[in-house]
């Protein structure tokens, strides 16, 4: 089925955030190394992007690196960010020409120089784009970032900066690497894996889930468009009852 004609573009996802999960698996199962994997996921990449965008999404963000995943093995860490860093300097025009702007979310510091060089550098050329802003998850735990968010209200709280009995919702919102960034809609995971690992854990509270058996470097465009597709036809409820709504 052709699910891009059968989707109501007044009703898109605000933000769709993505778990992009077995390029592994892909890799194993055509006796390939796990990089090869890497590759033809990156590839997967910059098809989703240019698909998000030109439906209309206004914000995409990518699960790419997690705090855990610096426990994989070196050469494969190292060939993951060489992989980001030569897509960085790849994908810059298609960022130009589909008017996106690029962002990060994670301790990007940790990353290597190299790396974080060239994520400011895309970042800076992309800063006025207006289009849809793509966030790369990097380097990003999200009981990291809630801890750092409670120390730094903590900090301001005891320099007065803040009062204990103001903080609200949005005082933890906007200590969040996310504070730019409207909660997540829909939150897509692949490879048949069912889990959150860590990620937007705050700002996927009201977020609709979405499985699919797909492996990361053979989700299409079409698979994409399904998952927004189904999306609407859910009910969001946000603790209504249906007839309220
Ligand atoms: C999960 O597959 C994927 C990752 C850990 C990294 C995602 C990276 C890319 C798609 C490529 C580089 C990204 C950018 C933004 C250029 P897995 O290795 O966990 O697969 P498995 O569970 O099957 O082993």
């Amino acid at each position: 089925m052709d699910y891009k004609s059968q989707i109501n573009l007044d009703k898109l996802p605000e933000h769709i955030a993505i778990i992009m999960d077995g390029n592994g698996r892909w890799a194993k199962k055509q006796s390939l190394m796990r990089v090869k994997g890497h590759e033809k996921g990156t590839k997967t990449v910059r098809e989703i992007v240019e698909a998000s965008a030109d439906l209309g999404i206004k914000n995409l963000t990518l699960y790419a690196f997690s705090t855990e995943n610096w426990n994989r093995p070196k050469l494969e860490v190292q060939m993951l960010m060489r992989l980001l860093v030569s897509s960085l300097k790849k994908e810059i025009e298609t960022f130009q020409e589909n008017e996106i702007k690029l962002s990060t979310i994670g301790c990007i510091e940790n990353l290597p120089k190299n790396a974080q060089k060239e994520l400011k550098e895309v970042m800076r050329k992309t800063e006025n784009n207006k289009r849809m802003t793509l966030t790369l998850a990097l380097s990003y735990g999200s009981r990291e970032e809630i801890t750092q968010a409670v120390k730094n209200i903590s900090k301001k709280v005891k320099n007065d900066l803040i009062d204990s009995d103001d903080i609200d919702e949005s005082t933890i919102n906007n200590h969040l690497y996310t504070q730019d960034l409207p909660d997540v809609d829909l939150m897509i995971r692949t490879s048949g894996e069912q889990r959150i690992s860590n990620f937007l854990l705050w700002q996927i509270a009201y977020a609709e889930l979405y499985f699919t058996e797909v492996l990361w470097p053979d989700f299409s465009k079409n698979d994409l468009f399904e998952a927004i597709y189904k999306y609407q036809k859910r009910e969001r409820r946000f603790g209504k009852t249906s007839e309220q709504l």
